[in-house]
């Protein structure tokens, strides 16, 4: 057993939990699933699937996306960027919901599955579904060789290595990196981005390693942070367009390893319902980064403050204005509004892994959870 127990000291690599080594490894992961597709210099986003199968996404009508949990707000992302830079419209479905409910599916479509795994009952029974009805489907995984790596027609892995950590974290960068590097791939192809949109996208996606490191630098803070709220009950996650996707997701990780309720919202939802559960006692994390609807994301925290809700900003570099009126934010480095979910993400995912320390929760194996859904 103490044999067992260096081993898997040695495999964490000096962290505490995978999840932490997970989160830190993001930098890399990225790096390596960019790496030979993004060629700055040349000015071109070579992918081998995408390369050989251009006719079918430039003859597709729409793009349906379906994927889990985290996978699948990789593909709320991806949704943004695809109708973005690529003007193609994009479904994005849980493929629990999709596979039941007797989809209308053409040859015309392509299908882009997602899953860290690779093994997702869910996410294969949909694939299986839309092949049968003629559709061309993508496969975007981690995991080389995987069930659904083989099922679909043809795909693009992501680099990110083995995720131990039930939670997902840098699989769900390298996810929208792939996913990103498609699009601009497309939007490319079709002419709907303009040639120095495109290389300034490259470079910028280029240097987001970087800037990931210097997001995990907010570390000891978001550590001083989750000190004072480890104890409520509820969280809500607020973020508009690109950013949407990032608050459901930031929700889901605290919820799923410290089992504290969190829900995502689009910001402006909030006056729709969930804005009654405002009080005192209620922390909200807002993302608030500079572009990307930022004043109306600042008038959302206006009206939280006068709620005398707790705010949590994820804000850019020498943010001034949000600074003001939250109780606490957390910098990150600034960015293209279409690469921002690529940076806005550690925070949060810092967030639920201290607070579910300091609950001492199983963090690398919450309760009820298991890496990959396998069964339906
Ligand atoms: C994420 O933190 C979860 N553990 C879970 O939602 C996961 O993303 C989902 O089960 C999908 O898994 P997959 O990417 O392996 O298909």
């Amino acid at each position: 057993q103490k044999l067992q127990i260096n081993l898997e000291q040695i495999e964490k690599g000096g962290f505490d939990h995978f999840m932490l080594k997970e989160i830190h490894e993001q930098p890399k992961a990225i790096t390596d699933t960019y790496r030979g597709r993004l060629l700055r210099q040349e000015a071109i986003v070579k992918m081998a699937g995408i390369e050989d199968n251009m006719k079918k996404f430039l003859n597709a009508d729409r793009i349906i996306i379906v994927a889990c949990g985290t996978s699948w707000h990789a593909g709320l992302v991806a949704e943004y960027i695809f109708e973005d830079l690529a003007r193609v419209p994009v479904e994005v479905e849980y493929a629990s919901e999709f596979r039941y409910r007797n989809p209308i599916i053409t040859e015309k479509d392509v299908l882009i599955a997602i899953s860290q795994s690779g093994e997702t009952a869910d996410t294969l029974a949909a694939i299986k579904l839309a092949k049968s009805k003629g559709a061309f489907v993508f496969g975007v995984c981690n995991v080389v060789g995987s069930s659904i790596a083989r099922e679909t027609h043809a795909g693009a892995y992501t680099h990110a290595g083995p995720e131990i950590g039930v939670a997902s974290t840098k699989a769900f960068t390298t996810q929208i990196t792939v996913l990103t590097l498609i699009a601009l791939r497309l939007a490319r192809a079709k002419g709907t981005i303009s040639s120095s949109d495109f290389r300034n996208h490259l470079l910028e996606l280029e240097m987001i390693p970087k800037k990931v490191e210097e997001s995990l630098k907010s570390d000891a803070h978001i550590q001083k942070i989750s000190e004072i709220y480890k104890d409520v009950n509820n969280f809500l996650y607020l973020g508009r367009g690109y950013n949407f996707p990032v608050a459901l997701e930031g929700a889901l990780k605290l919820k799923e390893i410290s089992y504290i309720h969190a829900e995502g919202y689009p910001a402006a939802e909030m006056k729709h319902g969930p804005i009654a559960l405002i009080d005192e006692n209620m922390p909200i994390v807002v993302i608030a980064t500079k572009k990307g609807h930022y004043e109306k994301v600042v008038s959302n925290i206006q009206e939280i403050k006068s709620r005398k809700g707790k705010i949590i900003g994820i804000v850019t570099q020498g943010d001034i204005q949000v600074k003001e009126l939250a109780d606490h934010v957390i910098e990150v480095p600034e960015t293209l509004e279409s690469l921002s979910p690529l940076l806005t993400t550690i925070p949060l995912q810092l967030l639920s892994y201290h607070i579910a320390v300091m609950l001492g929760k199983n963090v690398d194996q919450p309760r009820n959870l298991a890496k990959s859904v396998t069964v339906e």
